[in-house]
């Protein structure tokens, strides 16, 4: 299973803040946005991972991340020259994906909570079709909305309907089997000029393949392309952290507990942030083993 982090787009929603930087270089709270799907695809096991941007930014995700050995995974990086859809960013990866599954994540989302992981674990483990995950909420006409039948099936899609059937909106969270760049390359651009991943979703649902992932009670999903959403997934995570003196999505302290790198390599990542809480709650983690 691989790894594909969208993190190109336009981010015009947030103008002028992504004028002249990526979205996903913008901190939420104490670290770069890209670190929260980072994260999620780590602790679903993932290692190798293929980082998407435009050409304008590229070049500071490969300053930002490197290789990933730091934190034992392996990191490709591709450009997209045109935010022309996410479904586009599937069928431009379709030499790295070759013949393995994949699991794609939006750079601006942010999935924390009990449980979580265990759902996506069980959904990577999958080699066929691909699977979506769904999550509840109270105004479902701001999101792609599934609409659920019998025995919790998906009987359609829905983009932002007007007059939703259902409250469970679609995450920005996917898991596909090697197809899934033909089928992107079938799908026509929409009005807005997009290949859209609501219709490459729609490909697997006309195949009986797709499967819905329903998130439990207790987790969250943020997603952070406005300047409101991105202050209160700030406040969400400093909250947490502070009261619970724990790091939300820090990729070195995931990796270290999934034994991707020693100790020593904690440290050495450590000590260059100890004058943040950040750096210092990756010390007392060294410490305390
Ligand atoms: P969006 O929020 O739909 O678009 P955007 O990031 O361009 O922002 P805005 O609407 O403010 O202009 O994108 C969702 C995520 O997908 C985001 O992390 C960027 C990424 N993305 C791409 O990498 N390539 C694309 O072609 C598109 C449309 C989005």
């Amino acid at each position: 299973m691989k790894g594909i982090v969208l993190s190109g787009g336009a981010g015009t929603r947030l103008y002028p803040a992504t004028k002249a930087m990526s979205k996903q270089l913008l901190p939420i709270y104490d670290k770069p946005m890209i670190y929260y799907p980072i994260s999620v695809l780590m602790m679903a096991g993932i290692r190798d991972m293929l980082i998407i941007s435009s050409p304008e930014s590229i070049d500071d995700f490969k300053q930002l991340l490197g290789s990933g050995e730091q934190w034992g995974v392996q990191f490709s990086y591709l450009v997209q020259n045109k935010p022309e859809g996410i479904a586009h960013a599937v069928l431009i990866s379709k030499e790295y994906i070759g013949q393995d599954s994949f699991t794609l994540i939006l750079g601006d989302n942010i999935f924390w909570g009990h449980g979580f992981s265990d759902i996506l674990r069980v959904a990577v483990q999958q080699k066929q079709g691909s699977s979506i995950f769904l999550y509840w909420v109270s105004k479902p006409e701001r999101y792609g909305v599934a609409c659920i039948g019998e025995g919790n099936k998906v009987l359609d899609i829905e983009e932002k309907p007007k007059q939703p059937k259902s409250h469970w909106a679609v995450t920005g969270l996917y898991c596909y089997d090697h197809h899934a760049p033909e089928y992107a390359a079938q799908l026509k651009p929409s009005s807005r000029g997009e290949l859209e991943i609501t219709d490459l979703s729609r490909c697997y649902l006309q195949k009986g393949q797709l499967n819905a992932r329903f998130m439990e009670e207790g987790i969250a999903w943020l997603d952070t392309g406005t300047h409101e959403s991105m202050l209160q997934a700030s406040m969400f995570v400093q909250a947490i952290q502070e009261r619970q003196g724990l790091l939300i999505a820090s990729p070195e302290e995931i990796a270290y507990r999934l034994g991707y790198i020693s100790a020593q390599q904690l440290l050495k990542q450590a000590e260059i942030m100890k004058s943040t809480n950040y750096g210092k709650i990756l010390l007392r983690l060294v410490n305390e083993s």
